[in-house]
């Protein structure tokens, strides 16, 4: 069996390929989706994650909906990037999966009754902070915490904040202080994870209704990357986290304190990224500093066939 993960994530056009890569690797066990409240409501990011799993076949792969809103902040989305439904571009039918019923966070705590598991989260931490809140004894039992999120430098919603982050710091900071190892998967590496036009190339090239709507999810992210961030190509961030789960040789880290700005007026969500220990705190977080893009976009593609063999 395969290490054993749940997804926390608010799809959105890469947390797609996220949950396709998670639940077709052979190295992962996909034990659950949970949905959280980020690049655009609850209600539609539950829905996608719903509309990806029938198209991809995934059907027997628990999904339950979280938190709705940051812990105490206003939601803000990203229609900007994923456009108005979040997962903008091609058409699907009616999901043919359904959600739980059960709260993302029950669902966690549940999974984690019955081992250790490794969490990914690409969206806000909402979810994650409230389960560790909720059910601090948990923490104990989650293997690792490896996270799209943040940045070792600038941000990309704010001159030094990532959008997961910046939508709900708190979380964020609940998270980073739990104890719980946690990867972090920034910017600065996720930007080496280029969708070129030989990547979509590939995933048309596999002659399948699953690869069109890949690349059909593709073309509409990288219009909106080029069109708001000036990106020739876009990239794809949350996939990159679960790269690393899959074989950490994939995207190399490095062991630094890091902390979440809460109170900044103009950084609120930045991840300041201590590589030199100046404020002599212990690490607290592995920081992704390296990808290995072709070897990373091998294994993107391959979960794309696997699932499209899949009835
Ligand atoms: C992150 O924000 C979202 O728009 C993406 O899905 C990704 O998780 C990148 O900053
Ligand atoms: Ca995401």
């Amino acid at each position: 069996m395969g290490i054993p993960v749940v997804l926390d994530c608010d799809p959105g056009h890469d947390d797609a390929i996220a949950i396709m890569l998670a639940a077709a690797d052979p190295a992962l066990d996909l034990l659950g989706i949970t949905t959280v409240a980020g690049n655009q409501t609850l209600e539609k990011t539950t829905l996608n994650a719903r509309r990806v799993c029938t198209v991809a076949g995934i059907k027997d792969v628990p999904i339950a909906a979280g938190c709705a809103r940051p812990l105490i902040r206003p939601l803000r989305v990203a229609q900007d990037v994923h456009g108005e439904s979040g997962l903008d571009g091609p058409a699907f039918g009616e999901p043919a999966v359904d959600v739980t019923g059960e709260h993302a966070v029950e669902l966690m705590h549940r999974l984690l009754a019955e081992r250790p598991v490794t969490l990914v989260p690409t969206g806000p931490l909402t979810n994650i902070a409230l389960l560790l809140t909720r059910y601090p004894e948990d923490a104990a039992r989650i293997t690792e915490i490896v996270l799209m999120g943040g940045s070792t430098g600038r941000g990309n919603t704010t001159p030094y904040a990532e959008f997961n982050i910046h939508v709900d710091p708190e979380a964020a900071a609940i998270v980073f202080a739990s104890g719980v190892p946690v990867t972090l998967c920034g910017l600065n590496v996720t930007h080496q994870a280029l969708v070129t036009p030989d990547v979509v190339a590939r995933l048309e090239g596999l002659g399948t209704e699953l690869g069109r709507v890949c690349a059909e999810l593709m073309t509409f992210f990288g219009a909106t990357y080029r069109d708001l961030f000036g990106f020739t190509s876009p990239p794809l961030h949350d996939p990159v986290a679960v790269a690393r789960v899959i074989d950490p040789a994939l995207v190399s880290c490095v062991e630094a304190h890091v902390a979440i700005e809460t109170l900044g007026e103009h950084t609120s969500g930045a991840t300041v990224v201590d590589f030199d220990g100046r404020l002599g705190m212990p690490p607290n977080a592995r920081v992704a500093v390296g990808l290995d893009a072709p070897a990373f976009f091998d294994h993107v593609i391959e979960a794309v066939r696997v699932l499209s063999t899949v009835d």
